[in-house]
């Protein structure tokens, strides 16, 4: 099938290399002429394993353009948008570029049949809402209403940021929400090696063992976008709730990995989301459950169990250089190397990690900050360029001649130094924000 993917993130792109993986001829376009440039060079413009090698494997299928004629979308059968739809400032989703890709799309289309998909997260209605925009655009461009040529979908994404490829050729479900049975049709096509697994996989990518069908889920529209901010709510809420059982773990002297362990075996339960330690951060669970709560205020509901998810995880965040200070009592002229920058492994994505708020309380509060982490420096250098952190980029040097070490990204990298020697005199303190050692 001819796709066409507008915005080349971490979803956007992973989804563009995965269908050309698969056979399909996809182009994907982004407004950012350097990712573009890159990707054109056959270089991923972010960090996620495994992305440069399945980039050379699906070059032949690939086409990239900052160019929405050169796109050619009047012949495209899926075009998805996967464009950020970032917080405002009182917490509900920004469809600013949602808006302009879906004008940009609408004015494009023509007699043939394209399915327009929301990959990225979009508040309950934003399906409906995209619809009127294709459709007012088209009609601007061609000056009459169009004919039954395109059809809406959702199609929320689950990818998780370190393991998007995997995650997309081996996912849990695929969901595919539209009130247009054609729609329906043609992202069952175009998903139908994932759905049936009988793809070739890549080296680099080995399909698990025992793993076979996918399920698909089809719903109407609402329920599809729903899904999605129930499903990072929930996951977001398992975390705040590992972590507010720990504090209470420690004021008795139980401890929470074995309290993990244990009620993570109950298969109504599950081990996973289930880590104690400084929580969630990305650029999905703040953002999502702060919209979920906006979405529901429109409608005079208050989400106190979602809302509470997000109190407990931002505390988490003082609570932590607190924890640093009692063990060095006095913060002022201390030095804090802190490990890992990025919000999880695995990713050189720094939205809403945990370490941009630790690094400015532990600054503001006269500590010597420096920082180390395997991919994400130069993001946090460029990104956050008035944050007075020290990089350096062996994770040896930093913990040398320092009074604590905070773990702040469980990077496995960080399990490899030599913490006997590290620890052996007890003048450096330890604090490990994950749980992970
Ligand atoms: N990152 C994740 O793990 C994840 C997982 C599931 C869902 N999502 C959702 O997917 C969406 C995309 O997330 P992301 O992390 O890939 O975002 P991102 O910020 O990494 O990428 C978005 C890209 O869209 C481009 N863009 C913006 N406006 C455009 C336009 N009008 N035309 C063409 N390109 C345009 C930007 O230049 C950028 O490269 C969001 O709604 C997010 O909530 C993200």
């Amino acid at each position: 099938m001819k796709v066409l993917v507008i915005g080349t993130g971490y979803v956007g792109l992973n989804t563009g290399v995965v269908l050309a993986y698969l056979g399909h001829r996809v182009t994907c376009l982004d407004l950012n002429m350097e990712k573009i440039d890159l990707l054109k060079a056959g270089k991923s413009p972010i960090y996620e394993p495994n992305l440069d090698t399945m980039l050379t494997l699906a070059y032949d299928h690939l086409t990239f353009t900052t160019d929405y004629d050169e796109a050619d979308i009047s012949t495209t059968d899926v075009v998805f948008i996967a464009v950020g739809t970032p917080s405002n400032a009182d917490g509900s989703a920004n469809l600013e570029y949602v808006r302009q890709a879906a004008h940009a799309v609408g004015s494009r289309l023509n007699d043939h049949f394209t399915v327009v998909v929301n990959k990225s997260t979009v508040p309950i209605g934003s399906g409906n809402w995209v619809g009127t925009i294709v459709r007012d655009a088209y009609i601007e461009s061609h000056g009459m209403k169009p004919d039954q040529h395109y059809a809406i979908a959702s199609n929320p994404e689950f990818l998780r940021q370190g393991s998007a490829l995997y995650d997309t050729f081996y996912p849990d479900r695929i969901v595919v929400g539209a009130s247009d049975p054609r729609a329906i049709d043609v992202l069952t096509n175009l998903y139908r090696p994932i759905l049936n697994q009988d793809f070739t996989a890549a080296e680099c990518l080995p399909r698990p063992e025992g793993f076979s069908v996918v399920p698909l889920v089809t719903c109407d529209l609402a329920s599809a976008e729903m899904i999605k901010y129930a499903a990072n709510s929930f996951l977001a809420l398992k975390i705040s709730y590992i972590n507010e059982i720990a504090h209470l773990a420690e004021k008795v002297g139980a401890d929470i990995t074995q309290i993990a362990r244990g009620i993570g075996l109950d298969t109504r339960i599950g081990p996973r989301f289930l880590n104690a330690g400084i929580g969630w951060g990305g650029s999905c669970f703040g953002k999502d459950t702060a919209a979920l709560i906006s979405t529901a205020s429109e409608y005079n509901l208050d989400m106190p169990i979602i809302q509470a998810a997000r109190t407990v995880n931002y505390q988490l965040r003082e609570e932590i250089v607190m924890r640093v200070q009692d063990e060095l009592k006095i913060l002022k002229g201390k030095t804090v190397t802190m490990l890992g920058l990025a919000f999880k492994p695995n990713t050189d994505d720094l939205r809403d990690a945990p370490s941009i708020d630790i690094a400015k309380k532990l600054i503001q509060r006269g500590a010597k900050v420096r920082g180390h982490d395997p991919v994400a420096m130069a993001n946090m250098q460029r990104q956050y360029p008035n944050l007075a952190i020290e990089y350096y980029d062996d994770p040896a040097q930093a913990v040398a001649d320092t009074d604590a070490i905070l773990l702040v990204t469980e990077w496995p990298v960080y399990k490899k130094l030599d913490w006997k020697t590290i620890l052996k005199d007890g003048k450096v303190k330890l604090i490990d924000g994950r749980n992970f050692f």
